[in-house]
Parts: structure tokens; C-alpha cells; sequence
């Protein structure tokens, strides 16, 4: 760069620091990025109040993520000063006076200040990660290779953490709305490697409930690799078992949960909740292939030919049958049912949660369900489903 492009890229930075200092920013726009970095396209930046002291928080745009760093200011500032050096053509800052815009054409850079008036500083924020119910540093994140050594969520695992921090968002409220005396033991049916049932049961060891967990899953290494996670923690009160949903005992449960159990094994954690009795059912279903089958064997109704010759319709039609029929058969059993995504889906496709709360309502309207399930089923070709068949429907 030359002395002059030097100069007005320390006069922006300047201007950052300052706003920074005195309260002013609004905000800092990066952009034009033609760097080494893979994917990264634009940044963005805000004050934020961190236990530690205020930092920059950068969020870092590329194309199919966004990464958030927060800064101490001035290891913020250095890092800019290289970044609008070589790799970001332009950047804006906008504060509660002006707004700066920095342009790199080459080795020349322009500077351009307009006055405003009116604007208000952004707020400063909290770390928002620190108000999740599930903090980064817990220590069995890292034994689930979620966190690295410092706490911090790995790329790789942004996803689990937002779905099992909003899963427990969601079951929280529900599970508090069971009276004490009822609320015994949680059953998480598929519990795989556990992330969802550390995560309940932390936060409601943490937050006063005395509640017993067990976690049911078919393989046995990862049974051993959860109860070794659970001991070393110290969670009395949560273990997990080697077996099959079906042949658990789960009598006496007051919450089946079931995250991504395959396909009928969601049929067999509602069935198994249902049996209990348990106060609240909550599953999320994952692969729909028992009813896809049915409604690929059966007669559909001509009207929906149209759309079920499609294979990617008839996906999604099964889906929607599968978990619509579960809905009504909950009810059936005496549930008050919804079902609703529980994370946007570009966190994962399977974010459909359905959830069952016991009402006592059974078999007040059970000649009319019994007719929608039929219905449905005629409508759809669907022979059989197998969630009827546990229930003796
Ligand atoms: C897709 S994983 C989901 C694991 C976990 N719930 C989660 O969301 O991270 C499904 C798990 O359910 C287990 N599973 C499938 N069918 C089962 C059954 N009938 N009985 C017990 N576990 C089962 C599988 O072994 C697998 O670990």
C-alpha cells in the first residue's frame, strides 16, 4: 500500500477504536473479501460485554456458515489493519454520529464520511452463548467431542449443540409443568451417544429437579462410553442400558423421550410412553420408511397420484402421514398432541418434534379419531401402521 493508503486505513481504524471506546458504534461492515480464506465472503462487527471485558465480536460470513470471534479491541484492530490491507476491498463503519466508508482499489484507498443524525448506538450485548441452557464448558461436551480443550463449540458440532440447547429449551418448561410428585423418571429411548440426555439431565440436576435418567440404546459401546461420561461427572442419578427400546421396562416413567430413534423405533418409544402412562411423550422422528413402504404397496387415492408418482413427494408425504397418524393415535391414547420444528431446517431435516402431554382425555372422542385414522389411511393406501399394531388400535 502506499503512505497515503496507509494513512487512511489508520484513520478508519481510528475512527473504530474511538467509536468503540466512547459508545458510539453501531456497527462495522466488511466486504469484497478476495483472500485465501475458503468460503469467507463479508464480516460484521459489534461491541458486545463479556464476563472478561468488552471484545469486538466479529462474525465471520462465509458461504454455508457464519463463525463468531469476540476481540479484545486492540488484537481487533491489528487483525483489521492486515485484513483491509490485502483481503476485504471495502468496509463501513457506522457510528451514532457518521458513517466511514473505507474502498481498496489496488494499492489507493478512498475515505468517505457522512454525517447522521438521530441513530442510536446498538445495545451491547451478551455473550449469547453464555445465556444457552447448556454452557459451552461443560465438561462432558468435550468427552463427546462437541467442545475443544478451551470449551469452545467445534464447527463440526454447532449443529448438535443448537439443536440439544433448544431440545432442552422446549422440554424444560414441559418437564416443569409435571407435578413433583409425579415427575419419577426420564426415559430417552435411542439415546446413541447421549448428547440430548446429558443435556436434560445437567440442566435439571442444575436447576433443583431430583429426577432420575436413563438413557436406552442398542449398542453397547456407546452404553459404556455414556455410563463412564455419567460417572466421571458424577450424575448419580442418570444412567444408560444396553437393549431395545421394546423389551425396556420403561413402567413407572413419567417422560419418554426419543430424538432420531430410526424410523418404527419412534413407533416403539411412543408405544413403550403410552404403556407407562407417562405425562409427557416427545419425539423426534427420523426416517419414515415403514409407511413410505405401505403407501408405495397400497392404492392411494387417485386424486393424489399427481404428486405421490414423485419420489421426492412421496417422501415428503410419508413423512407428514407417518407422524400425522402418531399424532392421532397419541390422542387416542389421551394426549393433547402438537407438532411443530423445533430448529429451522437448515440445521438438520428431521426437525419435526412432536409432543404429547397427557390430558386424560382418553376415549372421550375415540369413535371419531378412529374414523380420521381410517380415513387417512384410505386416503393415503396406507395398510397398516405400525405404531396400530403395538397399540392393538
Ligand atoms: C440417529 S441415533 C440418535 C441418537 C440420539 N438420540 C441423538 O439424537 O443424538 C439413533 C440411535 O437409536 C438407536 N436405536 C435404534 N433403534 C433402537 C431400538 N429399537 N432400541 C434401542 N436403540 C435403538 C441406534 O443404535 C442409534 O444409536
Amino acid at each position: 500500500m502506499t503512505p497515503v493508503a496507509e494513512q487512511r486505513t489508520a484513520e478508519f481504524l481510528d475512527a473504530l477504536g474511538a467509536a468503540f471506546g466512547d459508545g458510539t458504534l453501531v456497527k462495522l461492515k466488511l466486504g469484497g473479501y478476495h483472500g485465501p480464506e475458503e468460503g469467507l465472503k463479508s464480516a460484521e462487527g459489534r461491541k458486545v460485554a463479556l464476563k472478561g471485558g468488552e471484545r469486538l465480536s466479529i462474525v465471520w460470513r462465509y458461504q454455508t456458515r457464519d463463525i463468531t470471534k469476540n476481540y479484545e479491541i486492540g488484537g481487533a484492530l491489528a487483525l483489521l489493519r492486515q485484513g483491509l490491507a490485502k483481503d476485504f476491498r471495502s468496509a463501513r463503519l457506522s457510528t451514532t454520529v457518521f458513517d466511514l466508508t473505507f474502498e481498496r482499489n489496488g494499492d489507493k484507498v478512498r475515505l468517505k464520511r457522512e454525517e447522521v443524525a438521530g441513530r442510536e448506538a446498538a445495545p451491547v450485548t451478551h455473550d449469547r452463548a453464555k445465556d444457552r441452557p447448556v454452557a459451552a464448558g461443560k465438561p462432558w461436551l468435550r468427552s463427546l467431542g462437541l467442545t475443544d480443550a478451551q470449551g469452545r463449540v467445534l464447527d463440526s458440532a454447532q449443529d448438535k449443540y443448537r439443536q440439544i440447547n433448544k431440545m432442552v429449551e422446549i422440554f424444560a418448561p414441559l418437564i416443569q409443568a409435571i407435578p413433583k410428585e409425579r415427575l419419577k423418571r426420564i426415559v430417552d429411548m435411542g439415546a446413541g451417544k447421549g448428547y440430548l440426555t446429558f443435556a436434560l439431565y445437567d440442566y435439571l440436576a442444575g436447576n433443583g429437579f431430583d429426577v432420575e435418567m436413563v438413557g436406552v440404546e442398542l449398542r453397547q459401546s456407546l452404553v459404556e462410553l455414556c455410563n463412564g461420561i455419567a460417572r466421571d461427572n458424577g450424575f448419580a442419578r442418570l444412567r444408560f442400558v444396553e437393549g431395545s427400546i421394546l423389551d425396556h421396562d420403561a413402567s413407572g416413567a413419567s417422560v419418554v423421550i426419543a430424538l432420531h430413534a430410526c424410523d418404527t423405533a419412534t413407533d416403539d418409544a411412543i408405544y413403550k410412553g403410552i404403556a407407562a402412562g407417562a405425562e409427557l411423550i416427545a419425539v423426534a422422528p427420523c426416517c419414515h420408511k415403514q409407511v413410505r413402504r405401505e403407501m408405495e404397496a397400497g392404492r392411494a387415492n387417485a386424486e393424489l397420484e399427481f404428486l405421490l408418482k414423485h419420489g421426492v413427494f412421496l417422501e415428503r408425504q410419508a413423512e407428514m402421514v407417518t407422524d400425522g397418524l402418531r399424532a392421532l393415535m397419541l390422542e387416542l391414547s389421551g394426549y393433547k398432541t402438537r407438532v411443530f420444528e423445533f430448529v429451522p431446517d437448515a440445521h438438520t431435516p428431521k426437525n419435526v418434534l412432536i409432543v404429547a402431554q397427557k390430558d386424560g382425555r382418553a376415549g372421550r372422542d375415540r369413535d371419531a379419531v378412529l374414523t380420521r385414522i381410517a380415513d387417512v389411511k384410505r386416503t393415503f393406501g396406507v395398510g397398516r401402521h405400525y405404531l396400530e399394531g403395538l397399540l392393538g388400535v
